[in-house]
């Protein structure tokens, strides 16, 4: 079969690992897709800048974003931000291409535009790495669970965040230290105020609460705290009557003032008792605990950030979209999340 055409939009820490995996893998994504996928380029803002862990060679490096997105069968956005990623992913789109994102911060401003589009272009648009990197978390929220009911999801979806109060908690050290090696680590945003002001948490606790509960949640209809203001000496408090402090993203069914079902959404730090599974969650990695009315409790759990698992995520959408494009369809009920009702919302 013709190749599959790539374009890969950043090529930083997930964009590497990304690219890197898809040359390796070569052999195996072609088994898997039935046809070999072929990296076009990549774009960045630097083309000078050695990346030896992508595996790409100089001459595939561009600044031309949008000529890269005209020729490609499917985009790859790992750039991150709002713009030109928002705009890329909608010519993308128009023009045909299936779309892969991990970009949440997008997700949850721009969904609804986002999905539509898809939806009207009738491409792939797929976005598991969005949150909570490595766990197969979206596709069985949205898609195995929508013969039941969601009652309600609470998650450590931030690892930078979990990482810096994992450290301080183990170590007593200031939030401040520990940041830096979250970055260092690859685990932290390109600007990290998004995870420690808690925004990234907020994006995803957006897109979770859409796919759940099956409607449409933006990331300013989130209550946002983040960790900022947390010190050693307030984790040592919790410490000290059996607690630890946790960034928690909460999605729950209400009712609203008027006695109507509403959703509440909200992102804030929270004293979780040392017994309770999400307290032992460590470093980077996330946690999510979904409560539903036939399947009881659900615990998805594993590596939230990081190259590589990200990469895991990310390549899989890969393989499904790249399979779709091949056989000239998409997977019943995998359109991605397009088209999804709106309902009112109630958040704090
Ligand atoms: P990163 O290391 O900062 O890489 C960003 C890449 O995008 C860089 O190669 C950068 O080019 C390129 N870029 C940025 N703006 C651009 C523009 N306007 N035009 C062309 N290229 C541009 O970021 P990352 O950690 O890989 O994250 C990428 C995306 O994945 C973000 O949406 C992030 O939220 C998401 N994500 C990250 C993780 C993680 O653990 N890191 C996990 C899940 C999801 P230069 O290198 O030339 O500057
Ligand atoms: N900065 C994000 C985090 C990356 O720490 O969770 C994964 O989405």
């Amino acid at each position: 079969s013709e190749p599959v055409r790539v374009a890969l939009l950043g090529c930083g820490v997930v964009g590497s690992a990304v690219a890197r995996r898809l040359q390796e893998r070569a052999g195996e994504f072609e088994a898997r897709i039935g046809a070999p996928l072929q990296i076009i380029g990549a774009a960045v803002r630097d083309v000078e800048k050695p990346r030896p862990e992508s595996s790409l060679s100089h001459d595939q490096f561009t600044t031309d974003a949008k000529g890269l997105v005209a020729r490609a069968d499917l985009v790859i956005e790992l750039m991150g931000g709002l713009e030109p990623a928002r705009e890329l992913l909608l010519h993308a789109m128009s023009s045909g291409a299936g779309v892969i994102t991990a970009n949440k911060l997008l997700l949850g401003e721009n969904g609804p535009e986002l999905y539509e589009a898809a939806e009207r272009s009738g491409v792939d648009f797929y976005y598991e790495a969005a949150v909570a990197g490595a766990i197969p978390l979206l596709r069985p929220l949205h898609v195995s669970l929508a013969g039941d009911s969601v009652h309600r999801v609470t998650g450590i979806v931030n690892g930078t965040t979990n990482f810096i109060l994992d450290k301080m908690d183990r170590t007593g050290a200031e939030l401040e230290d520990v940041l830096r090696e979250a970055q260092e680590l690859g685990y932290a945003e390109t600007d990290p105020t998004a995870d420690v002001e808690g925004y990234d948490a907020r994006a995803k606790a957006a897109i979770l609460a859409s796919l759940a509960f099956h409607t449409r949640v933006s990331s300013r209809e989130v209550h946002c705290e983040g960790i900022m203001a947390i010190t050693s000496e307030d984790i040592r408090a919790a410490r000290m009557t059996g607690h630890v402090i946790k960034l928690l993203a909460i999605c729950e069914r209400v009712t609203d003032a008027d006695g109507d079902a509403a959703l509440n959404v909200r992102v804030h730090p929270a004293l979780m008792p040392r017994s309770h599974p999400l307290a032992s969650v460590r470093e980077a990695y996330n946690a999510v605990f979904v409560q539903t009315e036939l399947a009881g409790e659900l615990m998805f759990y594993g590596p939230g950030a990081g190259g590589d698992p990200t990469a895991s995520a990310v390549l899989g959408d890969v393989v499904q979209a790249a399979r779709h494009r091949v056989s000239g369809g998409r997977g019943p009920g995998e359109s991605a999340y397009a088209g999804l009702p709106v309902q009112s919302i109630g958040s704090a």
